[in-house]
């Protein structure tokens, strides 16, 4: 039997925390109480995310030397990262303030992650089958080519546009297969206000990609799935919040990674809930992701 692979081309960041107060205003100049570099990048913690709950993944993406760390860290995860290329340049870095209730804003540096070729995609995604997964972000370059070479491959699709911005709209949406967006992201994509109810905005986003599996997580209202007639809800884990940082894709990673061990969306829904709920208890991003043996207890209970 072949067995299915997950390929994650996305990006790797060196993310330098720091842990203020309050998130610094315009003009103002605020000390930290405490420090940490440590592993992030959406593409990595996705990546970490899916090989902590027990897939076959491979990362492609381009670092600096400064970020072999990166690779050491995921490898130790089990992620195969043969498909991370090193370039002389720098590694892609976020610049994190966590504020005291956990949560967070980001400066990106694209780095590495906005020197990725035409010709890199090419070779990677060749080594692919129908029927094995790629995982996207918005974090690289060339996201289109990728998402229609992979097309071409006969690969399912999983997008999350994270950070949003303009050049989503221009994507060949189309292609894609599941679709991860959050409230705002979600509101913008399917061109409604950003405060709209969670269900108007699934409910468009599904008439708007008929096939795709839409997964919208919304806070503190928990997250919404939605696929043709199909809808299902959960509401949220309740746990101490230290670090938002990473709680997304540690939401996506354990919500693909479920489906593909085959629990239903709402059992899915459940999982990756319970995974994001101890990723926000802990600092980091990659580091605060759980493995499965740690969410599994609510996986065996959901089975029986
Ligand atoms: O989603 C969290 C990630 O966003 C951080 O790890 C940071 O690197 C940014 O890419």
């Amino acid at each position: 039997m072949v067995l299915m692979k997950v390929l994650v081309y996305g990006s790797l960041n060196i993310d330098l925390l720091f842990f203020v107060d309050h998130i610094a205003s315009p003009g103002e100049t605020i000390s930290s109480s405490s420090f940490e570099r440590s592993a992030g990048g959406k593409g990595a913690n996705q990546a970490a995310a899916l090989a902590k709950a027990g897939l076959s993944v491979t990362m492609a993406g381009k670092i600096g030397h400064d970020g072999l760390f990166l690779l050491k860290l995921l490898e130790s995860y089990g992620v195969d990262t043969s498909a991370v290329i090193r370039s002389d340049g720098a590694t892609g870095q976020a610049i994190i303030q966590i504020d005291k209730n956990g949560q967070n804003c980001i400066v990106l540096y694209s780095g590495g992650n906005g020197e990725i070729t035409l010709d890199e995609i090419e070779k990677t995604i060749a080594g692919f089958n129908a029927g094995d997964i790629i995982v996207l972000q918005n974090e690289i370059v060339h996201t289109g080519k990728i998402m229609e070479r992979a097309k071409k491959q006969k690969m399912r699709i999983c997008f999350n546009p994270s950070p949003f911005n303009e050049k989503i709209a221009s994507l060949p949406l189309h292609t894609v297969d599941w679709l991860f967006v959050n409230e705002i992201e979600g509101a913008a994509l399917a061109k409604l206000p950003p405060d709209t109810e969670p269900q108007t905005a699934l409910d468009r986003l599904v008439k708007l990609f008929p096939s795709a599996e839409i997964i919208l997580t919304a806070g503190n209202n928990g997250a919404f799935y939605g696929y043709g007639e199909k809808r299902e809800s959960r509401g949220i884990v309740k746990s101490p919040v230290v670090d938002t940082t990473g709680a997304g894709d540690t939401f996506t990673g354990f919500f693909l990674a479920a489906r593909e061990k085959n629990f239903s969306a709402a059992q899915s829904l459940a999982i990756a809930g319970k995974a994001a709920s101890i990723a926000v208890s802990r600092k980091g991003a990659m580091e605060s992701i759980p493995f499965e043996g740690e969410v599994f207890n609510i996986d065996r209970h959901l089975k029986n």
